[in-house]
């Protein structure tokens, strides 16, 4: 295992990988050039690898903030808006990535309030 470091908006892979992980990142990017993130995903993994996104799951329905367990959503999102960013729905992601022919599980924790989604090529 060897782990290389640079903005995947311009990064290379000497060779496709068995797997890429995003923790807490995707947000970050999704804005700014979604479609080829997810394109870059797909051509930089082997067949049959992985691509693990962790992301904070903002809910579908904006009333399910009102659970007091999702409140620091609220303040993250706050946050991510003054950076540009905003907080995704599990199911954005998930359809970010059926775009690319890739199916996914979602495992959220975290009493729901996060998400890992594994996509395969
Ligand atoms: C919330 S931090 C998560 C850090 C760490 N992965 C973690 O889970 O604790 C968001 C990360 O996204 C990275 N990031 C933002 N834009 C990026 C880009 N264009 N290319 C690569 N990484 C980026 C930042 O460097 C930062 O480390």
């Amino acid at each position: 295992m060897h782990f290389e470091q640079g903005n995947i908006h311009d990064f290379t892979l000497e060779e496709p990988a068995d797997l890429i992980a995003m923790n807490r990142a995707l947000h970050h990017v999704w804005e700014h050039d979604r479609a080829g993130i997810f394109a870059w995903l797909y051509d930089n993994l082997k067949p049959g690898g992985y691509a693990i996104i962790w992301e904070p799951a903002w809910p579908a329905e904006r009333s399910a903030l009102r659970d007091p367990a999702r409140r620091t959503l609220s303040f993250q999102n706050l946050s991510e808006h003054i950076q540009g960013n905003h907080l995704l729905q599990p199911e954005e992601i998930v359809a970010a990535f059926a775009e690319q022919g890739m199916p996914t599980e979602i495992y959220r924790f975290a009493g729901g309030n996060q998400t890992v989604i594994v996509a395969r090529r």
